[in-house]
């Protein structure tokens, strides 16, 4: 059972594969944290009670508390609330209707159920049945307001991860106002961790930085009203010994697209408590009487096989159980965009070329990218007005369509539905449907404002635009873009007393559209963007089964940008493309892009003949890796992080008769000599290298290495080699 409830200890054990987490409910109702980290076979662990040996005057206790070593100021609370004798970073914090903040969380009941059930209005991981995973509820309970926090777990059997929430009802008589609802409180025994995360901006997404813990409050955010090109809402904690291929690693990924908080608080007794969550700062939340409000999930993973396993937990449960819709299993096309081919320079002629040509090399669809619509022919107009552009597009949409179709190709298109440009025919009928405050100057970015979507009446605008598009249209693709962060966040929807739910709302709206547009439209694939991948999350990916990872399409660059995606995200997630306008060969290109969801972002008019013989090699080891690189388990051999000269990576099919090897030669160094030594083969089985023919056993390969002695060539260079198990 990977949930138990020892009634006598009134201890809860949750069992992934890889790890247990143990809760217990302690004296006077404090729902204490006993352990998370190895299984451990049994609950024999009330001795594991971290103690307040010898706290002195200063931390305080309940009096009613019989066990002189417990005090909430030290000891490992669940669901931390405060002002009652917690100093450290609270979970939970309420607003009584007297005014006062102190808030006391304790055990109510609790339910231990099958499978998992959604989330109110947020994404969330799903199973695809019930025996997939049990989900644990404990409801604590703020006596004094009446507030009830429902504390939940679920375990995924036959992996390493589980999810917490916490979902917040006001029980009581007064309204009260919800300050810090955190998704997760963990206390990890010890403070001996590096602090893994990702850190970017516009350009540099996702890029790996790591730092020991110190004694103090440690973190990241986003206060932007989106998940952030800046950081990304993931972290991990790794032991000090632990490395890439070893040790004990804990992995945190907030499934939320807006501003949030991720904070590590090393105490003064060695102990670190990891918050993570929507950002307090920010927030705060009126709930009246009978309401309720649901924060995101947390999907942590625990493993002792290094930050690869960790990475590798990740990518096979978001395949299964996150990323949904019929484009989760099925070959994602081969795309060319047409942003970096014409930008807003473009007509039907044109695009049909385009499609010609592309279909000449084996590429599947055509994406018309930002410019169709409205009067937009830059970025100062028409975000709002979802109408064709007929000058542009002569005959309209379903006339370009039909041309794009009879070539044998798929068609896409680009929507910025959360946006609206001064100049539409949408802001002169409703200026008031962005977010503003009267009498405040709005902030410029990119020319554009953010619609108000906390309202329902703009969202619903906002669908029926889409709708009649995609509905009177034969479209197979769609891209979301979200292209500026929100300022002067005001919303003439809400009475001032619900301004400062805004940032949230606005989230909550986003997937509400996002919702009805994917139930309407289900065999659409979506592709969300912003500004390349500034929303490149979990909750995103529950809509959009693939991300553009970055406008930056330089290859060396992107492998900073993919092996930081790659720390929790899987390669199926990755829109990655081969572009014309960026250093390096066309083969690296390829070989890079390779490692995502794959297409080309540039005029296919301009190539030469080589390039575009280039490209139809390229297509095919598209398909012919798809269910390596999509199905397999990523293994990052050298990351540029570690080596700024050189970077490698590997897929392994699931039955390990498969593997990939990827080798960027970033730039050259005095030093002839790589023998990297490859991961996840079968020790016992023999490959065969499809190249030279040569065969060598898996143990060779892992232990003793590859000679890539005669493979150096110049920057820049890259090589694929496969290996097939030849038994
Ligand atoms: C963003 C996207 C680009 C492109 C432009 C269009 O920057 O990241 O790929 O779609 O918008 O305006």
């Amino acid at each position: 059972m990977p949930i138990t409830y020892n009634q006598e200890k009134k201890l809860f054990k949750l069992d992934t594969v890889t790890s247990s987490y143990i809760l217990q409910v302690f004296e006077e109702g404090y729902l204490i944290h006993l352990y998370y980290g190895a299984r451990i076979p049994d609950d024999n662990l009330t001795e594991l009670r971290i103690v307040a040996f010898d706290h002195s005057a200063f931390e305080p206790n309940n009096a009613r508390v019989k066990s002189w070593e417990f005090s909430p100021t030290i000891s490992p609370l669940e669901y931390p609330a405060s002002g009652t004798g917690d100093f450290r970073i609270p979970a939970f914090t309420v607003k009584a209707p007297e005014g006062n903040t102190a808030t006391d969380l304790r055990y109510l009941t609790h339910r231990i159920l099958k499978g998992k059930k959604p989330l109110e209005g947020i994404p969330a991981l799903y199973v695809n049945s019930d025996d997939e995973a049990d989900t644990l509820e404990v409801d604590l309970i703020d006596r004094l307001t009446g507030v009830v926090v429902t504390v939940s777990y679920t375990v995924f059997n036959n992996t390493g991860a589980m999810t917490r929430s916490a979902y917040v009802r006001n029980t009581g008589k007064a309204p009260v106002e919800l300050k810090t609802v955190m998704s997760a409180s963990v206390e990890l025994n010890g403070a001996d961790f590096r602090m893994i995360h990702l850190w970017g901006r516009y350009g540099k997404e996702r890029t790996y930085t790591e730092q020991p813990l110190h004694h103090g409050i440690q973190g990241f955010e986003s206060r932007r009203g989106s998940s952030s090109h800046e950081y990304n809402p993931f972290a991990a904690f790794a032991k000090n010994n632990a490395s890439e291929d070893y040790g004990e690693v804990y992995g945190f990924n907030l499934v939320w697209s807006g501003s949030f908080s991720f904070e590590a608080q090393a105490d003064s007794y060695d102990n670190t408590r990891v918050n993570v969550g929507i950002n307090y700062k920010d927030f705060s939340w009126l709930l009246k009487p009978g309401e309720g409000f649901q924060a995101p999930e947390v999907v942590m993973v625990y493993t002792t096989e290094g930050i690869g396993e960790m990475s590798r937990i990740y990518h096979r449960l978001y395949n299964k159980n996150l990323i949904r819709g019929e484009w989760r299993d099925k070959v994602r096309p081969v795309l060319i965009n047409s942003w970096e081919a014409a930008y807003f320079n473009f007509d039907d002629d044109k695009l049909v070329a385009f499609a010609e040509r592309a279909k000449k090399l084996g590429i599947e669809m055509l994406v018309m990218d930002d410019g169709w619509f409205g009067h937009r022919n830059d970025d100062h107009t028409s975000l709002g007005d979802w109408y064709v552009n007929e000058k542009k597009l002569k005959g309209g949409l379903s006339s370009l369509i039909s041309r794009v179709k009879a070539l044998g190709l798929k068609f896409g298109i680009w929507y910025e539905p959360e946006m609206i440009s001064e100049d539409s025919d949408l802001y002169r009928a409703h200026p008031d449907w962005c977010l503003h405050i009267k009498g405040r100057e709005q902030s410029n970015c990119r020319n554009q404002y953010v619609l108000d979507m906390t309202r329902k009446e703009v969202r619903d605008n906002i669908f029926d635009q889409m709708y009649k598009v995609l509905s009177e249209n034969d479209i197979d693709y769609l891209k979301w873009d979200f292209n500026r962060n929100l300022t002067e966040v005001g919303s003439e929807g809400l009475p001032p007393e619900r301004q400062t739910e805004i940032y949230h709302r606005f989230v909550l709206g986003t997937y509400d559209l996002m919702d009805r547009i994917t139930k309407a439209f289900p065999h659409i694939l979506l592709e969300n963007c912003s500004g390349g991948g500034g929303r490149y999350d979990p909750a995103m990916l529950y809509f959009s089964p693939q991300i553009w990872a970055s406008d930056n399409t330089d290859p060396i660059e992107r492998l900073t940008i993919q092996f930081g995606t790659s720390l929790c995200y899987p390669a199926s997630s990755m829109g990655a493309h081969v572009s014309a306008s960026t250093r390096a060969s066309y083969e690296t290109k390829g070989n890079v892009a390779l490692w995502g969801s794959f297409g080309y972002e540039l005029d296919p008019l301009k190539l030469s003949e080589e390039t575009c013989d280039l490209i139809r090699r390229q297509i095919a080891e598209y398909h012919k890796y798809y269910d390596l690189i999509h199905k397999g388990d990523l293994y990052r051999i050298e990351t540029p992080t570690e080596n700024p000269c050189r970077c490698a990576w590997e897929f392994v099919s699931p039955d390990k008769s498969e593997m990939l090897f990827t080798f960027v030669i970033i730039r050259i160094v005095n030093n002839p000599k790589y023998m990297p030594r490859f991961k996840g083969l079968d020790p016992n089985r023999y490959y065969r290298e499809e190249t030279s023919g040569e065969i060598y056993s898996g143990a060779l390969l892992m232990n003793a290495g590859y000679n890539m002695v005669n493979f150096s060539r110049p920057d820049g260079a890259s090589y694929k080699l496969h290996f097939v198990a030849v038994d």
